[in-house]
């Protein structure tokens, strides 16, 4: 860390804490392999929980002031924490202030980046909201969704967005029209560094009536996912899909279904998700995505990239 006042993870914490509301919390060494759906890794030096935008700000300048690294957790659905845990202060948006679903008089919504898919989706069929059904599976919250453009059933995140509010890396709130983004599949260049705040989500259309109609939508996708995905903890995908290909046909046709490293596997329900078997270690996981990448790449010609994210890392460095 090159900072001149701040010289240990402890110090950062209490300057942290010294700056922010009582209502934040800044907590040392937390664990984060309960804070993902994988349930793998070690610690954040340092997990800051921001009760809004103010504090969310403080944080951000006096980081970005000291050198220190800042990452954002989401829902921790699509993450890979090594076993070391990373050296940052990770910002969870976990407080109820990020779990705003606020319908404004002309349709649309506006929801906190904290807000998790499932209960938007809830709170959108109950308004006759329609247009949102494919989010409801997806194990994420609304920034993390924006982050990664999270999509399932044929549909995107950013098929619903209007704008975007962020926050910058130094503690600047501006809005993003959708077109101003540049967003792609399971991409969004903006919100690699900069944060979301919120939302305005466009329904395909308001239908106070349907909301029976919308349920047995989402319940249509959920069997759906019930009998293609696996149950066990993973990150989701684990590859992207390559042009015009599946990541889990590839794999599967390469014969790697069940393929085990450590606690870590190669779901035999679906071949792109690694599932934990029960103990499984991130270098567990890291030597299955490097073994199955080599193996695709011998038998089919293809190299897989990364979709989850190695959280504070560079895949590069690893396969
Ligand atoms: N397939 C196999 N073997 C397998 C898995 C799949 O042959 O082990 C075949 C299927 O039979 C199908 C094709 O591959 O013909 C595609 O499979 P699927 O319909 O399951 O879709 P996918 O492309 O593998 C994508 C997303 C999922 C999303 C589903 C459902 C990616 C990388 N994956 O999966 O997203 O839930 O569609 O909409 O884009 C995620 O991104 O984490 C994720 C789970």
């Amino acid at each position: 860390m090159s900072t001149a006042f701040m010289r240990s993870w402890d110090e950062v914490a209490a300057a942290l804490r010294a700056t922010v509301s009582p209502e934040s919390a800044v907590r040392r060494e937390e664990i984060l392999a309960t804070r993902t759906t994988l349930r793998v890794g070690g610690a954040a030096r340092i997990l800051a929980e921001p009760a809004g935008e103010a504090d969310l700000a403080t944080i951000l300048q006096r980081t970005a002031a000291a050198g220190v690294p800042v990452i954002m957790l989401g829902r921790g659905s699509n993450l890979l924490v090594p076993d070391a845990g990373v050296d940052a202060v990770v910002i969870s948006l976990g407080h109820p202030a990020w779990q705003r679903f606020a319908p404004e008089a002309d349709g649309r919504v506006r929801v906190g980046a904290g807000l998790r898919l499932k209960n938007l989706c809830g709170l959108a069929t109950k308004a006759g909201l329609v247009g949102f059904e494919f989010l409801e599976g997806i194990p994420g919250n609304v920034g993390g969704a924006l982050r990664m453009n999270a999509g399932a059933m044929g549909g995107w995140m950013f098929d619903v967005v209007d704008e975007v509010r962020v926050m910058s890396r130094e503690g600047i709130a501006r809005t993003y029209a959708k077109a101003e983004m540049h967003v792609d599949y399971r991409h969004c260049a903006e919100l690699e560094t900069a944060i979301a705040l919120e939302a305005v989500l466009r329904p395909a259309r308001v239908a106070p009536g349907e909301d029976e109609a919308i349920r047995r939508q989402i319940d249509a996708y959920r069997d759906k996912r019930h009998h293609s995905q696996p149950r066990e903890p993973s990150a989701g995908c684990i590859f992207k899909n390559p042009t015009g290909d599946s990541a889990g046909r590839l794999i599967d046709q390469a014969g790697l279904k069940g393929e085990r490293i450590g606690g870590a596997e190669v779901s035999t329900v679906h071949a792109n998700f690694i599932v934990n078997r029960g103990g499984a270690t991130a270098a567990d996981v890291i030597a299955l995505v490097r073994r199955v990448r080599a193996r695709v790449q011998e038998a089919r010609g293809v190299t897989l990239e990364p979709e989850v994210l190695l959280y504070g890392g560079d895949w590069r460095k690893e396969l």
